[in-house]
């Protein structure tokens, strides 16, 4: 059986290690032969490195490991490349979340006038590494969670439209984990799903359990009361996650027909989150206090110890789940039904083809295989083309280095108020990206 080498690009992610522990967990459904870690900065990945070189040792000592920040030594006989790295760090986070709440607009790490920020950040840096995959492993495909994902999406499918390149999200499946929670079922693998829309921008439109049963009317009962927060499983959330699962029963309430995606809330519901936000206290601070934290001070201990012993590192992660069964459905053709990030190309009917878009596909070795989704309703579909228009500008302005098109992008976005507005958020986010972005003309 072959087995695999794999490189994580941004392993220096508070993800990796729950990527590795999850992959080794798993060696009998997709056999490893290598892993490295890649990233740009490799103080903070040795830090984790250090860590993940224990666990390998203990539990699969046959695995060859790297860590490195030398390109051709991190790509060069890879099949797989899993990235995710965050261009200017949670440093650059901060700006993205609190500029714009200066101006009384939402700070969030991919929507609004902080999305397209870091999407101007990370288009390059996901190039770069998508380029060295190309020259030291023509064969590998990369599986990108690295954000603003449907920003850097586009510019991949622009400029990179033959690379085999797919970009996921996993917030889907960690709703339908709560889903699953909600009705008494084990996971988001349970269900079968149609749903469309743009990444962070989506709804279900069917839920079927694996016999076919129908899981909706009980699911929107649910969801109409609760959000998407479900029973006794309270302290499994941090508070501000707790939120956003409620406010889904309001982001529901929109559309009765159709479940949505809980990042619907900063579009319909602006002036609450401004509202409810500390605009000197973030996300990014709550990220930095508690898994930036966690993870890194776990990761010390191993290190320091030289043993997992004391440490649970068996936690259930979906975000690693999901990023392996994409691996293993490419590697294996299992034409596994997944959501990924593709170009629309008539796969919802009424909607541009050149959209990149968030949809059910059938994954195998050649990648994805769209389902068709029909045609949308008038009341996505006009958010939608709003907001494909705005990520669309975003990358207009990345290629030309133009500031009209930025500007144009803001001012669209429905989380921004003027255009008098976009421009004073976008010429405090310019400076602050000074040596980040192409220099805007
Ligand atoms: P993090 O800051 O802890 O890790 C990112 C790492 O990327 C850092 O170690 C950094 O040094 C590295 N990096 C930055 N630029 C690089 C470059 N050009 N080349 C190589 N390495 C580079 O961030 P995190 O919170 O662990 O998140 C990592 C990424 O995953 C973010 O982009 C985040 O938005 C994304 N993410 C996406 C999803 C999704 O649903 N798509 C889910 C979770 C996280
Ligand atoms: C979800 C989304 C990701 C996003 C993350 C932010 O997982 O799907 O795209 O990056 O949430 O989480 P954080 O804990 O960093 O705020
Ligand atoms: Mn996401």
């Amino acid at each position: 059986m072959k087995k695999f080498s794999i490189v994580i690009a941004g392993g220096g992610s508070t993800y990796t290690p729950g990527i590795i522990v999850t992959l080794l967990k798993h060696l009998d459904q997709f056999p490893i032969r290598q892993i490295k870690l890649y990233d740009n900065d490799g103080e903070r990945q040795k830090i984790i490195a250090d860590a993940v070189e224990v666990i390998i040792r203990e539990r699969a000592p046959e695995i060859q490991f790297v860590a490195t920040t030398d390109p051709e030594e991190g790509f060069t006989d890879v099949d797989f490349v899993m990235a995710q790295i965050r261009v200017g760090k949670y440093e650059m986070r901060d700006k993205d979340e609190k500029i714009p709440l200066k101006y009384g607009v939402i700070g969030q790490e991919t929507c609004g006038p902080g999305g397209i920020a870091y999407g101007m950040r990370s288009i390059g840096g996901v190039l770069e590494i998508l380029d060295y995959m190309e020259k030291y492993s023509p064969d590998a495909w990369m599986l990108n969670y690295s954000n603003p994902a449907s920003i850097v999406a586009e510019a991949t499918r622009r400029l990179r439209p033959d690379s085999k390149i797919l970009h996921i999200c996993d917030m889907p499946v960690a709703i339908q984990n709560n889903m699953a929670k909600i009705l008494g079922l084990k996971s988001y693998r349970d269900m079968d799903v149609r749903y469309f829309g743009l990444n962070h921008f989506g709804w279900w439109t069917s839920i079927k359990d694996k016999k076919g049963n129908d899981l909706m009317p009980k699911l929107k009962e649910y969801v109409a009361k609760n959000g998407y927060l479900p029973p006794n499983h309270e302290d499994q959330f941090e508070e501000s996650w707790k939120e956003t699962y409620r406010k889904a029963k309001d982001v529901y309430a929109l559309d009765p027909d159709t479940l949505p995606n809980t990042y619907l809330k900063y579009y319909f519901y602006p002036d609450d989150v401004v509202e409810h936000s500390d605009p000197t206290h973030t996300r990014v601070d709550e990220v930095r206090e508690g898994r930036e934290k966690k993870v890194f001070g776990i990761c010390r201990k191993i290190a320091e110890q030289q043993s997992t012993e004391g440490f649970n590192l068996e936690g259930s992660d979906e975000h690693a789940d999901y990023i392996i069964d994409l691996a293993r459905a490419i590697a294996y053709n299992t034409r596994e039904r997944m959501l990924v990030i593709v170009e629309n190309n008539g796969a919802i009917e009424n909607f541009d083809p050149t959209a990149m878009v968030e949809i059910p596909c059938l994954i195998g070795s050649d990648g994805p295989e769209r389902l068709a989704m029909g045609k949308i309703p008038r009341f996505q579909k006009g958010l939608m083309e709003q907001q494909v228009a705005v990520e669309k500008l975003v990358v207009d302005a990345w290629i030309e280095h133009s500031y009209q098109k930025l500007w144009q992008a803001l001012t669209l976005s429905k989380t921004v108020p003027s255009a008098r507005v976009a421009k004073l958020i976008l010429d405090d986010l310019m400076e602050a990206n000074a040596g980040y972005w192409p220099e805007l003309h």
